[in-house]
Order: C-alpha cells, then sequence, then structure tokens
C-alpha cells in the first residue's frame, strides 16, 4: 500500500480550476485514450493466464542457465533493474542453475565493461542466456550488443544458440520479430499502445523479473490494486492526483527539480526508473522539473549540505518503506534510547524534514507498507499515472520524447556516413 502526506508540501489543492482540469485529464486518461495510454487499462487486460505462460516461460530459462543476460536501455531495462534490486535480497546474487545472476547489457557502450563480461561469456563454468529488450529494434546500443553477444555465444552454443535467447519487442516496429521468426527464438510482443518508459508492467519487466525469481502475479496484483484506487476522478481523493497536482503546482510557482529521497537501498535503482519516467515525459517545451536522486542517509553527508543551504529550487519527494523486519538491535546506549535500527532510520528521517522545514522546503512523503512483488507493482503503476497527469497539467505530451530522438536519428546519419566513407 502507499500512503501520501502532503503536510509539508505547501500547497492548494482545493481551486475549483484545477480541480475540473484534473477531472477533465482522468477522463482523457481512461475514456478516450489518446494512443499510447494503453498502459492505463492493462493491468486488467492482462489475463493471468498470459502471465503464467511468461512465468512458465522464464521457468525453463531459469532452469537452463547460471546467468541471465538482458540487453536494453532506456525504459527497456530500467524497469527491471529497478525491480531485481528492489526484491531480490541485498547479498543474493544468484549465479546458480535454476538462480542465475541477473547481468544487464546494451545500457551502454563501454569496452572495459564488455571486456569483462566476454570472459563471462566465454566460461565454461558458466551456462548463458540473453533476453534482449527493444520495443523500436532499432536503438543503436542494444543492437550493437545484442550482435555481438551473439557471435561471441554462437562460438559455444552454435545452431542450439535460439533456445538461449527471448525477444521482447513491438510486433509493428523494427527487425526483432523477424529475427525472432527466423531462428525460432522465442518472443513477447510489447503492446504497440505502451511506451518503453511505460512498459514494466508487460513482458519487457515481467519476463526478466520472472526469470529473476520474482512473483509476477503478484506484481500485476500490485497494480490491479494501483488502478482500483487511482481510478477516483476526484483530486480530493486521490492521492495519486494529488501528488501530480502537487508537482505541478510548485514547478509553476517556480521550483525547478525534484529530488527522490530513499531511506533504503534496495529502491536506488527504482529512482533511476522515476528519473527517466519523469525527464522524458514531462522536461518538453522547456518546462518540468529536473528529476534527481538521493540515497538516504548516506548522501546527507555529501548532498545534504545542498538541500540545506544550496539554491532552494527544489522539492523533495520522500520514499520511506514502513514495515520491515526490525529484528537487529542497537546496543544500548550507543544512539540515545534508540535501540531499533528502523526506528533509527525513521528518526533521522524527521530529523531531516524538521530541518529543511526551516527553510520551507516543500515535501511529500509516500509511505511504501512493505518490500514486496505487490507494492513494486503499485509503486509502478502509482508513478506513471502520476507522471501522465503532471504532464497533462504542464501543457506536455507524457508520451513522445523529442529530444532522446534528435539524439538517436544524429547517431545513426553519423554512423551510415561512416560505413559510405570506408573504401
Ligand atoms: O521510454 C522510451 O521510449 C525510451 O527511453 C526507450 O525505452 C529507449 O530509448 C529504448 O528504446 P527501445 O526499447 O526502442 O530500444
Amino acid at each position: 500500500m502507499i500512503q501520501a502526506d502532503f503536510t509539508n508540501a505547501h500547497t492548494d489543492l482545493t481551486d475549483p480550476a484545477l480541480i475540473a482540469r484534473v477531472a477533465d485529464i482522468h477522463k482523457r486518461l481512461h475514456h478516450h485514450p489518446d494512443f499510447m495510454c494503453g498502459w492505463v487499462k492493462y493491468p486488467f487486460q492482462v489475463s493471468d493466464a498470459e502471465i503464467s505462460e511468461i512465468a512458465e516461460a522464464a521457468q525453463k530459462v531459469r532452469e537452463k542457465c547460471s546467468v541471465f543476460i538482458v540487453i536494453g536501455i532506456g525504459g527497456s531495462y530500467l524497469g527491471t533493474i529497478a525491480g531485481v534490486n528492489l526484491l531480490r535480497p541485498p547479498f543474493d546474487e544468484g549465479g546458480t542453475m535454476g538462480n542465475p545472476r541477473i547481468i544487464f547489457a546494451g545500457h551502454h557502450l563501454s569496452s572495459e565493461y564488455y571486456n569483462h563480461l566476454m570472459t563471462v561469456l566465454e566460461d565454461p563454468a558458466e551456462e548463458i542466456c540473453v533476453c534482449m529488450v527493444s520495443k523500436s529494434g532499432s536503438t543503436t546500443e542494444p543492437k550493437v550488443i545484442y550482435a555481438i553477444i551473439k557471435e561471441a555465444l554462437r562460438k559455444r552454443y552454435g545452431d542450439k544458440l535460439s533456445e538461449r535467447i527471448t525477444i521482447i519487442t513491438d510486433f509493428n516496429q523494427g527487425y526483432l520479430q523477424k529475427e525472432a521468426q527466423d531462428n525460432h527464438i522465442r518472443c513477447f510482443e510489447i503492446p504497440s499502445d505502451i511506451g518503453g518508459r511505460y512498459s514494466v508492467l508487460t513482458a519487457v519487466g515481467l519476463f526478466p523479473l520472472a526469470v529473476a525469481g520474482i512473483d509476477i502475479h503478484a506484481i500485476i496484483g500490485g497494480a490491479r490494486q494501483a488502478a482500483s484506487v487511482f481510478m477516483e476522478p476526484r483530486l480530493e481523493y486521490n492521492d495519486c492526483y494529488q501528488y501530480a497536482a502537487t508537482r505541478y503546482l510548485q514547478s509553476a510557482a517556480g521550483k525547478r527539480m525534484e529530488i527522490f529521497e530513499v531511506y533504503e537501498g534496495n529502491l536506488l535503482y527504482f529512482t533511476e526508473w522515476l528519473r527517466q519516467l519523469f525527464a522524458e515525459s514531462e522536461c518538453k517545451d522547456g518546462k518540468g522539473l529536473f528529476p534527481a536522486a538521493m540515497q538516504m542517509t548516506t548522501d546527507l553527508h555529501s548532498l545534504g549540505q545542498f538541500l540545506q543551504e544550496g539554491r532552494q529550487d527544489f522539492i523533495e519527494t520522500i520514499l520511506f518503506v514502513e514495515n520491515i523486519e526490525d529484528k537487529i538491535k542497537i546496543p544500548a546506549g550507543v544512539a540515545g534510547n534508540c535501540t531499533s535500527l528502523h526506528c533509527l532510520n525513521d528518526i533521522i528521517r524527521h530529523s531531516v524534514c524538521k530541518a529543511h522545514q526551516k527553510n520551507n522546503t516543500p515535501n511529500i512523503l509516500l509511505k511504501i507498507s512493505e518490500f514486496s512483488a505487490f507494492t513494486f507493482g503499485e509503486l509502478v503503476y502509482f508513478f506513471e499515472k502520476a507522471c501522465a497527469m503532471s504532464c497533462y497539467l504542464t501543457g506536455v505530451d507524457p508520451f513522445n520524447q523529442p529530444g532522446v530522438e534528435s539524439y538517436k536519428t544524429e547517431l545513426k546519419e553519423s554512423i551510415n556516413s561512416m560505413i559510405n566513407s570506408i573504401p
């Protein structure tokens, strides 16, 4: 469950014009959907049988490998890495047949990284499976890394390589569905009306997360719960829309940045996904809040200085997990009268909040009931919907990313002109 607390948000959400706009945008999202609004209803549209099919395919992959490589970038990998880091215990990296280690690739082009990856691929002690995720099937980084990894693995697995690959793509774009058909590779579809950063709850996230051993029925259960709770059109009763409206009002009032602050290390990758979701959706036409992230309490001893005394043009959105198994006790006298680690974490959160209130820094507190696949599904849906609402309030299209596309176009032109210049 997600509970929002706007006590320190310093915004007035009672303006009738704002309430009416939110209700209108709600209708736009639900009843006259823009083409890319497939994700709004997807948790209800995807059947339990389809999720079971993904889970069964993932189980077969789990049994076949000790290393599972997820190739993708942006929306095609950030939700998965967020889920893996949130839901796998911190010191359990897997690495055995039946519980593979998850390695990400195609999300950058660091030769140093891939030099090391090659040694893993060549290690006879490891059994490798690969998942190539690309909605467009044309993004350079994953396309190049997929080709490199395939070539390396073909030396090991020959004709049997296809059995070790899974492709996830939009059937109406790019070359990957054909690649799957021609080579008898298992392939899952990304619905055409769901964009990259809104696709975590489709096979894009579900399949690799299931290979990581995560209960994907529970993820969809959480998403369905959030979809029901946040279907409420009235701003007053909808925490998701209140969060969106608060961000929008703060941005309109001159704030330039939203800092996501997490008090659990395994939420850090979730903030990476949030950074992409909000930056690509909202930051256009010179508008939007720059999304930043901080891990508490670590960053209190570095960036905390900025929060307290730097330029006050940000809002803080705090993600705090309430119920954590609190079995570690602090020896008496070390932290005053506080003997519970989780309680101390919470006391620090309160203290930070109090200190920042001296500057009147707006903050929004999002309390998450616990770490679970269910709450992961809830969180993803909550933020997707809040982001879309926020963008429409701001007056930008939540579903395009012209800034990202312009670099992709430049890159393709540069590569092609290099190829043409080879004698
Ligand atoms: O949200 C988006 O659409 C982008 O961030 C994409 O996910 C990213 O550029 C990768 O694109 P693709 O999945 O087509 O390779």
